[in-house]
């Protein structure tokens, strides 16, 4: 068991941050006993940390990222979806057939995410097995709990990143087999997007998501562009979403869809229906895809809604910007379409980037009693003329901070090198 004490502040529920100032949290076995004021009699022995002034926060998830696409992060973002993608991120991807650079770009990719307080992450490999075999075992040996999925693409790309439709998925079902069962990083079905899966690609799919038990992700909904593509590619579908419906890829498992910016009617019933998961990118958005996620109507609706960087169409690694943007976007959207948006506030955006993400990937994602301790400790933000309060802290970090702010990191209970 260990003791440690900051201030402490989580997400209580969507709307709540529970703020503990000053206080003593203890951990035992890897998990969180309790939150008190002052050391509790039966403690006084025990081990501790302390932090000082320094606030303590559950470490953060980011549930849609593209680990190969790390050397372009901040690079070509004027560009728009379609362009960006032929231009730019597919001739990138196509590099990930040499496993050396592969394993480059990885270890760094890894090391950034970590620095940047995301303990918990939903990531995207390329087509290439031999590569995103190695992302997965890497973020599975450093303890990051979440899903990595082997991209398939079976149309609609260059050449040498399009696999033939058998092929790939013998490869995925390979890649399956291999990762199933009880680690921090598992396998998840990952078909791009619609204009790059052909039907029969997306059948098999679903066959394997059945036989192994694991859900998918993909990009949803993501831009007119994508949504119009779909439309004339699957016509006997009446929605983006449905395409993954009737495919048979929503009922094995966990369901992302990143993005979800123009649903219909439609594509939010069936999200909803298998309790899916709406990933929100903000920086994305504003960069190559040029929309805003109906994000606070979403949330009335009861919707599932999780952050993400979207690396590198979004570019910043630390997703904890992206809970700031999410609030900036949502003003936004309420101001041009005032007609059923809200914003949405900072505790919403905090929580869809801790609470709500950590709990679809493990028991965590908060600091209350029983959750995992997956934590971090940030520090470094106040003014010298005023102390700022923890939560303020928090939200601050969130627009300004960096990962200098980060002074340590705890993963399952245990202090994190470095
Ligand atoms: N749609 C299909 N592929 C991608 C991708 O790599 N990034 C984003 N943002 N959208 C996509
Ligand atoms: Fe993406």
């Amino acid at each position: 068991m260990r003791l440690i004490h900051a201030d402490i502040v989580y997400s209580e529920d969507r709307e709540t941050l529970a703020v503990h100032p000053d206080s003593y949290i203890a951990v035992d076995n890897g998990m969180v006993k309790g939150i008190w004021p002052v050391i509790p009699e039966e403690y006084q022995n025990v081990p501790l940390t302390d932090h000082g002034e320094a606030v303590l926060i559950p470490a953060f998830s980011d549930l849609h990222v593209h680990a190969p696409q790390y050397l372009n992060r901040g690079l070509e973002t004027d560009l728009l979806l379609a362009d960006w993608l032929e231009q730019c991120t597919f001739p990138m991807e196509a590099r990930f057939a040499d496993p050396g650079f592969a394993k480059a770009v990885y270890d760094a990719f890894i090391d950034d995410l970590i620095a940047n307080g995301t303990m918990h992450a939903c990531v995207f490999g390329t087509i290439h097995t031999e590569a995103t075999a190695y992302l997965l075992e890497s973020m599975d040996r450093k303890g990051i709990k979440g899903f990595v999925g082997k991209v398939n693409m079976d149309r609609g790309a260059q050449e040498d990143l399009l696999e033939d439709t058998r092929g790939s998925l013998r490869e995925t079902e390979a890649f399956l087999e291999k990762y199933s069962g009880n680690r921090n990083t598992r396998p998840i079905l990952t078909p791009r997007f619609a204009p790059t899966c052909t039907r029969e690609l997306l059948r098999g799919l679903g066959g394997l998501g059945k036989k192994y038990g694991v859900g998918m992700q993909t990009h949803l909904v993501e831009s007119r562009w994508e949504a119009e593509q779909a439309g004339t590619l699957f016509p006997e579908c009446s929605c983006d979403t449905e395409i993954y419906e009737k495919a048979g890829l929503m009922d094995n498992g966990p369901v992302l869809g990143a993005h979800f910016i123009f649903p219909s009617e439609e594509d939010v019933r069936i999200l909803q229906k298998y309790d899916g998961y709406a990933v929100h990118c903000p920086d994305s958005t504003i960069s190559v895809i040029a929309g805003i996620m109906q994000a606070g109507a979403l949330l009335d609706r009861g919707m599932r809604i999780c952050v993400g960087s979207d690396i590198s169409a979004g570019h910043h690694m630390g997703v904890y910007t992206q809970a700031a943007r999410a609030v900036q976007l949502s003003k936004l959207k309420q101001f041009y379409e005032p007609e059923g948006n809200r914003k949405i506030t900072f505790p919403e955006a905090f929580w869809m980037a801790t609470k709500q993400s950590g709990q679809l990937l493990g028991n965590t994602g908060t600091l209350a009693p029983g959750a995992v301790f997956d934590a971090l400790v940030i520090d470094g933000l106040s003014d010298t003329a005023r102390k700022l309060r923890p939560e303020q802290t928090v939200e601050r970090f969130c627009y300004i901070g960096t990962r200098e702010n980060i002074r340590a990191r705890y993963l399952n209970g245990e202090p994190m090198p470095g």
